[in-house]
Parts: structure tokens; C-alpha cells; sequence
């Protein structure tokens, strides 16, 4: 079973991926979050998209880079430049449904008119230097829009498929519609992974017992909000505080040597899924809401890291967090 770190924007760059390795194992693949805008033709990637890309930052890990394009030549040129650095495989993005990259027909947007999306994804499958791997969602509204876009991808020749089984509409509410990730995998011609709503060593299994030709699995928030999740699906331990904490501390101070005060951002952004971890997630996050600068941020880190220890009712009764995990 391979098992995987899903693309997320603002959250599981090359630190995350990291750092997370570094304390949890390494998964078998990770996906960067979406590279966009792509170079122009003749030109390199931007300062930041190349630091994400960098193979000095993502020594040891499989990592596939995503782009979030329609423009072929630019693709194929992105993916030249990705085939020099030494990468293997590229992902298009099919599946961001934010309203703004939708506008531009790029993400999830795509899939609204799949005559252009065919004509687009056959053009990049057989003028990339590298495989091309696809993550899609099932549509923009419904799912009845899956069959014709499933059956351009039998015809254009990617090396994978994985299905979030989402439309564009649904953003991240409503349970993923399995049975098409199911009906996919045992249609497809190329390789199929599942993503979507994998929380927990139970979500798994239930998964992997109604399909069991399931082989690769990709793991997004999920993971965030415990990061041991995918050690615990491999038959390893489950996440304890003490190991949350110096993740934790290890990811912060990551952050801080990569982007100095903006860490404080990304700590908020990963905070909002580790929650979670609590058994009182709204409080983690008032906590964590209001602070903005380093020295408020860990303070209130420090609350959370000693609150999770059951020490913290003295200091701050009244939002006392219990020290409860929510993994099996
Ligand atoms: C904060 C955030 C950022 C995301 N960024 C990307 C992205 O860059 N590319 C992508 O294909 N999907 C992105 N996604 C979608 C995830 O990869 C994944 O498909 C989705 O979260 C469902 O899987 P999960 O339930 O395991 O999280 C993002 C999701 C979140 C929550």
C-alpha cells in the first residue's frame, strides 16, 4: 500500500514535509502544493516556486511536483525544467476550487469543458520529457459530469489518476462519494489513488475493506491534525503529546529560520487542523486566533503544548483543554 502526503497550499511545504519525515518516517510519496504561476517559456521558476522545488530542500523524499496550469507549452516547459532537476513524474491540478483559479479555467475549472480539457491534457501526456499524473475532482456541480471526463482520461494517456471524489461545488462538504473512486478503480486503465476524508486508522479501513484493490492512498488533513496517522495505518504507534509538542517546537522553529515572523502565519494555518488533536478544538483555536507577534505566538503554544499535559488549569481555568486525542 503506498501512502502519501496530498498537495496543501500554505501548509505542507518542503519544511512540513521535512520536519514531519524527520519525526513520523517518510511517507512514499509527497505532492507539493500547486506550482503556479508556471515560467514563461525560456524562463526559470520564480525565487519562491524554485525554493519549493529545490532538491536540496526535499533530500531523501519522493516528491512529485503539481502544477496548476492550462497553457501547454508553459507546462511542458515547466516540466522540462522539473526533468533537469531530477524529478521523475509531474501532477496537473484538477481539483482546486477556489473561485478565482476557476474563473481562469485552471484548477477544478478545467473540468468545464472537457473538449478543451482533452485537447489540453493529450497535448502536455505526449510532449512532456516526464510521466504525467492527474488529481481531479469528479465535476462542478455533479456527478454525473464523471463519465466523460473519466473516459478523456482512459484516452490521453496519464501515468495516474487520483480521485478526490468531490465535485468543484461541494468545496470540502458532503463525504466523498467513494463508489466513484471505486467504479475508477476498477475501470481504469492506468493507476488510481484515493484522496479524501481519511482521518482516522477506522476511515482507512473502511475504505481499503469495500475496495480492496486499493494501493495507494493520499493522506491530506488528515495528517495535519495527526501527524502520526499514517504510521498507525502501517501498524505503528499512535500519536503521543510529548511527541506533538517537540513536532511541533521542530516545525515552528523550521518555519522561523525559513521565513523569520511570517512563521507565526503558517503556524496559525497549521494550528487550525491540529486542533483537532484536542479534545476541545475551539478553545486551541481562540487561543491561537488572536495572537500575532512570535513572543504572544509562543506563549500561547506554550498553553497549548501545557494544557495537552493537563497542567494548564490553573493559569487559564476557564479554557483549560483536556489532554485527549482523537485517534483509535
Ligand atoms: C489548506 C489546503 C490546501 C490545499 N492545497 C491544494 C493544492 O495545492 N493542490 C491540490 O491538488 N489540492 C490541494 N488541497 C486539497 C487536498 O490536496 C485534498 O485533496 C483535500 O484536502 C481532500 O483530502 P483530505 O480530506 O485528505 O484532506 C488543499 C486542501 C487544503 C485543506
Amino acid at each position: 500500500m503506498q501512502l502519501s502526503l496530498a498537495p496543501m497550499e500554505g501548509i505542507a511545504g518542503y519544511a512540513f514535509r521535512r520536519v514531519h519525515a524527520e519525526f513520523f518516517g517518510a511517507l512514499d510519496r509527497y505532492y507539493t502544493p500547486f506550482i503556479s504561476p508556471l515560467p514563461k517559456v525560456g524562463t526559470p521558476f520564480s525565487k519562491r516556486n524554485s525554493r519549493e522545488l529545490d532538491p536540496a530542500n526535499n533530500q531523501g523524499l519522493d516528491v512529485v511536483p503539481q502544477l496548476l496550469a492550462n497553457d501547454a507549452d508553459r507546462f511542458v516547459w515547466a516540466a522540462g525544467l522539473l526533468a533537469d532537476m531530477g524529478y521523475k513524474e509531474v501532477n496537473l491540478n484538477l481539483g482546486c476550487p477556489s473561485g478565482t483559479v476557476v474563473a481562469k479555467e485552471k484548477g477544478s475549472g478545467l473540468l468545464r469543458n472537457p473538449d478543451r480539457l482533452e485537447a489540453f491534457l493529450a497535448n502536455v501526456c505526449e510532449r512532456s520529457p516526464l510521466p504525467v499524473s492527474v488529481k481531479t475532482r469528479v465535476g462542478i456541480a455533479n456527478d454525473d459530469e464523471y463519465g466523460e471526463l473519466f473516459a478523456l482520461f482512459c484516452r490521453c494517456g496519464i501515468a495516474e489518476l487520483i480521485v478526490h471524489p468531490r465535485v468543484q461545488k461541494d468545496f470540502y462538504s458532503g463525504a466523498p462519494r467513494q463508489e466513484l473512486y471505486g467504479k475508477t478503480l476498477e475501470l481504469a486503465p492506468f493507476p488510481v489513488a484515493y484522496n479524501g476524508d481519511i482521518f482516522s486508522l477506522g476511515d482507512f479501513n473502511t475504505l481499503v475493506a469495500a475496495y480492496p484493490q486499493t494501493r495507494h492512498v493520499m493522506l491530506g488533513r488528515g495528517i495535519v491534525a495527526n501527524p502520526a496517522l499514517a504510521r498507525m495505518i502501517r501498524g505503528g504507534e499512535g500519536l503521543t503529546r510529548e511527541e506533538l509538542e517537540r513536532f511541533h517546537n521542530e516545525l515552528y522553529q523550521a518555519y522561523t529560520d525559513d521565513m523569520g515572523g511570517n512563521a507565526v502565519f503558517r503556524m496559525k494555518e497549521w494550528w487550525g487542523y491540529a486542533k483537532c488533536a484536542f479534545a476541545d478544538p475551539s478553545s486551541v483555536h481562540r487561543i491561537m486566533r488572536k495572537t500575532r507577534q512570535a513572543d504572544e505566538y509562543e506563549a500561547a503554544a506554550r498553553f497549548g503544548a501545557a494544557a495537552a499535559r493537563g497542567v494548564a488549569r490553573a493559569a487559564l481555568a476557564d479554557r483549560a483543554i483536556r489532554p485527549v486525542f482523537h485517534i483509535d
